[in-house]
C-alpha cells in the first residue's frame, strides 16, 4: 500500500488493524499480507492496485557478484548495486564471472516473458577465447549444439576480432539456459577467457560503467511489452 503511495507504512497498518483494507473482496487483518500484482486491493472501497508503478533497472554487472537476491554462502550479490526500496529480483542471471547487462524489476509479468524463449528475445554476448576458432566452428554454433539439456536453438555467431592467441566472438542467443554460452563453446572445444552480455533485446550498456546502473525509460519498456503482445498474437494464430 505505501509502495502505491497510498498512504504512509504507519497509516496502512492502521488501516488495515481496522478492517478497512480487503484482498479480493476479503478483510485482511493480517500486517505484512503479501499480494501479487493479479490480487484487486481495496482500501475503504476503493482499489489502489490499478496502476502500481513498476521500476526497471539496467545494471552493468561486475564479475565477482551473484545473480541471486540472497546467497547462504554470503557472497557478494547484485542487489548490493542497486536500490534497497523496491523489491526488485534479477531478471535470469548471469554466472559469478560473467560481467555485463542484467535487467532487474518488480514486474514478474514482464521478466517472465522476457525470459520465457518463444519471446525470441535476443542476448548478445562477447565471448573471448582461447586460440583461433574455425568457420566450422562458427557454423556449428549458429546451427545447434547438442548439449545435455537438447539442441541449441540456431545462433548468430561472429568473429570479432583476432588477437595473440585469443579469439572475441559475438554470440546472439534467445534462449537462457543455465551456462549456455560458456556449455556452448566446451562443445566446441574452446575455452572461455572472459565472457560479456553486450545486448539484451533493444538494450546495450551505453553510458552505464561497470558496478552501475540505471533506470529503464518508458519507451523502453513499451517497446519490450509491445513486441511480446505482438509475438503473443502470432502464437495464438497459429494454435
Ligand atoms: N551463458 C553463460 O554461460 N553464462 C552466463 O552468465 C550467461 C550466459
Amino acid at each position: 500500500m505505501a509502495t502505491a503511495g497510498v498512504a504512509s507504512r504507519r497509516k496502512s497498518e492502521e488501516l488495515i488493524l481496522e478492517g478497512k483494507v480487503k484482498v479480493n473482496g476479503i478483510v485482511v487483518r493480517e500486517l505484512g499480507f503479501k499480494v501479487s500484482e493479479k490480487d484487486i486491493v481495496e482500501v475503504e472501497g476503493k482499489v489502489i492496485n490499478k496502476d502500481i508503478k513498476h521500476v526497471y533497472y539496467l545494471l552493468n554487472k561486475p564479475i565477482g557478484y551473484v545473480t541471486t537476491v540472497k546467497d547462504p554462502q554470503g557472497r557478494k550479490t547484485v542487489m548490493e548495486l542497486v536500490p534497497k526500496d523496491k523489491r526488485v529480483f534479477p531478471v535470469g542471471r548471469l554466472d559469478i564471472m560473467t560481467d555485463g547487462l542484467l535487467l532487474l524489476t518488480d514486474d514478474g509479468q514482464l521478466a517472465y516473458q522476457l525470459t520465457h524463449p518463444k519471446y525470441l528475445v535476443e542476448k548478445e554476448y562477447h565471448v573471448k577465447v582461447k586460440g583461433k576458432v574455425g568457420l566450422d566452428q562458427i557454423e556449428k554454433l549458429q546451427n545447434g549444439i547438442m548439449l545435455e539439456d537438447g539442441l541449441t536453438a540456431p545462433a548468430k555467431a561472429v568473429i570479432l576480432k583476432e588477437d595473440k592467441g585469443e579469439t572475441l566472438i559475438s554470440l546472439t542467443i534467445h534462449e537462457g539456459r543455465n551456462r549456455q554460452v560458456r556449455r556452448m563453446m566446451d562443445a566446441i572445444g574452446k575455452k572461455v577467457l572472459k565472457l560479456t552480455r553486450v545486448r539484451y533485446g533493444h538494450l546495450t550498456l551505453a553510458g552505464v560503467p561497470v558496478g552501475k546502473y540505471r533506470l529503464l525509460t518508458k519507451k523502453e519498456v513499451e517497446k519490450f511489452k509491445n513486441s511480446v503482445t505482438h509475438l503473443s498474437k502470432i502464437l495464438d494464430k497459429k494454435q
